[in-house]
């Protein structure tokens, strides 16, 4: 199998100001060694984009957004492009996150649009999908996560198996206090992954990153990274916390070392 290195996320989503947000990331690098073998990313508002990239300019921590449109520029009221998140300095950019589904519309052939645009303007999607409650109540949530990786990815120009990562994040576990078991967790990656190595390979399949959403705290990070198939979190409010954020990315690295 493939190594993977993992990946952290954070998710500040509708939280903090530019100060607020630059003062975090120059707290983060300061309480973290450099040497740890993880990748990490923080994902202000916008508008707090600018004073993190200035804060971590250089330094082994990412940063990205949140969301952003598909075109280049155009008459789009509210909305951002990739080439001005390049111009920041992104590297990443969430997609399909499941607030911007189901509080703003979002639909999948929207959300593909938009993968396609960052992946040609090589910013890194972290694509997310999960299922509500009902639909796993009704043991349909692999069928249903199948079909939104399918509607967003299936046929796009998809090269390098590092360009894009995907987010497992049931809706029910999101900002809920309640995480998912991480062997359901890991029997609907098992799916994503077949199913994208029937599009690519086997090969190209085990080196993309699946990472597992919802409600991932200090205390339940460790059951997620024991998982072979789980490669990282994306977090939301354990990710707005220095100290909870630390321990995450620390026991994140810890985890996989010598797997
Ligand atoms: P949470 O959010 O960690 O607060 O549940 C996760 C997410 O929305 O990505």
């Amino acid at each position: 199998m493939a190594s993977r290195i993992p990946l952290v996320a954070g998710n500040w989503k509708m939280h903090k100001t530019p100060a607020e947000a630059g003062t975090f990331a120059r707290n983060l690098l300061g309480n973290l060694p450099n040497n740890l073998a993880v990748n990490v990313v923080v994902c202000p508002p916008f508008p707090a984009l600018p004073a993190v990239a200035l804060k971590l300019a250089d330094s082994w921590i990412c940063w990205g957004a949140q969301n952003m449109h598909w075109d280049a520029e155009g008459a789009y009221t509210g909305e951002v492009s990739a080439p001005m998140l390049q111009a920041l300095g992104c590297r990443f950019v969430i997609l399909g996150h499941s607030e911007r589904r189901v509080l703003f519309g979002e639909t999948n052939e929207q959300i593909r649009k938009k993968v396609e645009a960052a992946l040609s303007y090589g910013l890194k999607p972290i694509f997310c999908l999960g299922e509500e409650l009902a639909t796993r109540d009704a043991g349909e949530a692999e069928i249903f996560c199948l079909s939104q990786l399918a509607d967003g990815l299936e046929g796009l120009p998809w090269a390098n198996p590092e360009a894009l990562v995907i987010a497992y994040e049931p809706i029910w576990a999101i900002g809920a206090g309640r995480t998912a078991q991480p062997a359901d967790a890991v029997a609907v990656m098992e799916r994503l992954r077949e199913k994208i190595a029937s599009w690519h390979g086997r090969d190209f399949a085990e080196k993309v990153r699946i990472l597992y959403g919802g409600s991932v705290s200090p205390e339940s990070i460790g059951s997620f990274m024991k998982e072979k198939q789980i490669d990282g979190v994306l977090l939301g409010g354990a990710s707005l916390k220095l100290d909870s954020f630390s321990a995450i990315i620390r026991a994140a690295a810890e985890a996989k070392q010598g797997t």
